[in-house]
């Protein structure tokens, strides 16, 4: 199918290309130009249009992952851009302040290619801003930073490679390298002041527990949704694939010279996690290492104090107890990866419970009663996470549970083994066809992804 021009007039125009390069199967050659893709810049209440190239030898799309955009222009599976083909979307940007992605979202007959080519370089950070934001005066400038986690794996000779197959269907594929923006992690020098971290997990499965070397408390400001009601500390924020954290550190009381990194910490990672995978030369799931080693250098004096109220008007759905709720079952399907409700992706098919009403809003809850953790995320809107349940002991990952953020908005949740976590969300402005779906690229295109209908 084709992706119908909108009308409107192009207030932003860019090209997007790709950096996927001929080479033997499952191995990028070379990289393009940007990698990953470049940091897009919008503002709420603004009209985009964006020219989409396809120059690779195969299907993609480009998702915005988070934005509330009609279903023909969200990049989903059933409309692919085809080889040397090109489109072009257009929107209105009417999501919060906050930190969004893209990313290519192709689905065919042999499964998904969502984490191929985002491993291969096709998906990078969208900031949108806002009055609310700006009226608050955060860190901006080199106050900001905004750092793509992303894990790949080198081969001796440097070469970026990607190893699909049966041990990434069921963990997610995990490098043996963690790259910050595309680069190994390296030193920044930085001045007595406040900071502002913008991170995305832009990773095909690894999860992340953010701490401070110095094992100070994590701020967080904002989520995936945009900033918070008021900030939050947590002794480590646990980032699962897809999700972003806006954090606020205050480094004004710091001594020159002195050094600070945050990292990664260990977890144990139930049963799986553990395993070195294939080769034995992966980083294990729960290792730990430093993602941003920063240096005090000089003194610096634009110290604004944090907020103590981010945004007094951030709304969460109407929930009342005659809200229905819509149950989803995580669950493992032997030798083929994970299912929703037992389903795997079917195309387009929708199931009658797939079904939900134009306006209305719902609690739907995820149990996952497989071993494996699983990013849920809807398209198409934000939600807010109302509930968060342990419901078997037995299933451990209990290391990652003080730091997961469930307060402010979200598109993706982790939902842990043994867990059920519920979710309130409005379905509003765009009837048609949206998708849900496991975060963990390798599950995602395997299968773990269903269509949703909004009537
Ligand atoms: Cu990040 Cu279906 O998307
Ligand atoms: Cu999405
Ligand atoms: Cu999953």
């Amino acid at each position: 199918g084709t992706v119908p021009i909108l009308p409107g007039t192009p207030s932003e125009v860019w090209y997007y290309r790709g950096a996927l390069a001929e080479g033997p199967p499952d191995t990028l050659a070379s990289i393009g130009e940007s990698y990953p893709g470049p940091l897009i810049r919008l503002r709420r209440g603004q009209r985009v249009r964006a020219r989409l190239e396809n120059r690779l030898p195969e299907d993609t799309t480009v998702h915005w992952h988070g934005l509330h955009v009609p279903p023909n222009v969200d990049g989903q599976p059933r409309l692919p851009i085809k080889p040397g083909e090109s489109t072009t979307v257009a929107f209105d940007v009417d999501d919060r302040a906050g930190l969004y992605w893209y990313h290519p979202h192709p689905h065919g007959p042999n499964g998904g290619r969502v984490g191929f080519q985002s491993y291969a370089g096709l998906a990078g950070p969208l900031i949108i801003e806002d009055e609310t934001e700006r009226a608050l005066d955060l860190p901006g400038g080199e106050q900001e930073m905004v750092l793509v986690l992303q894990d790949r794996s080198f081969a001796g000779d440097n070469e970026l490679t990607f190893v699909g197959g049966m041990g990434s269907m069921m963990r997610g594929f995990l490098g043996n390298r963690v790259l910050v923006n595309g680069r190994p992690p390296e030193t920044r020098e930085i001045g007595t002041q406040p900071y502002r971290l913008r991170i995305l997990n832009g990773s095909n499965a690894r999860i992340y527990k953010l701490a401070w070397s110095d094992g100070r408390p994590v701020t967080v400001i904002g989520t995936g949704g945009g900033l918070l009601a008021a900030p939050q500390r947590y002794p480590y924020v646990t980032l699962a694939p897809a999700q972003r954290v806006d954090l606020w550190v205050d480094l004004s009381e710091a001594r020159v010279g002195e050094q600070l990194a945050l990292v990664s910490d260990q977890y144990l990672s139930g049963m799986m996690g553990g395993m070195g995978g294939m080769g034995g030369s992966r980083l294990p799931a729960g290792a730990r290492f430093e993602l941003l080693p920063l240096r005090v250098t000089h003194r610096a004096h634009d110290g604004q104090p944090l907020p103590e109220v981010l945004d007094s008007g951030l709304k969460t759905p109407p929930v009342t107890p005659d809200t229905p709720i819509r149950t989803f079952d995580l669950t493992m399907k032997m030798m083929r990866g994970f299912a929703i409700n037992g389903r795997q992706f079917e195309g387009t098919t929708v199931a009658d419970d797939e079904v939900v009403t134009l306006g209305d809003t719902e609690i739907w809850e995820f149990v996952n009663a497989s071993m494996m953790p699983h990013p849920m995320h809807v398209h198409g809107l934000q939600f807010a996470v109302i509930e968060r349940k342990r419901i078997d002991r037995q299933r451990g990952w209990s290391e990652l549970e003080a730091g997961l953020v469930d307060t402010g908005q979200h598109d993706t949740v982790l939902v842990l083994p043994g867990e059920r976590v519920r979710i309130a969300l409005t379905f509003t402005d765009f009837d048609g066809l949206y998708l849900y779906h496991c975060h963990n690229m390798e599950h995602e295109d395997n299968g773990m992804m269903r269509y949703y209908r909004v009537r």
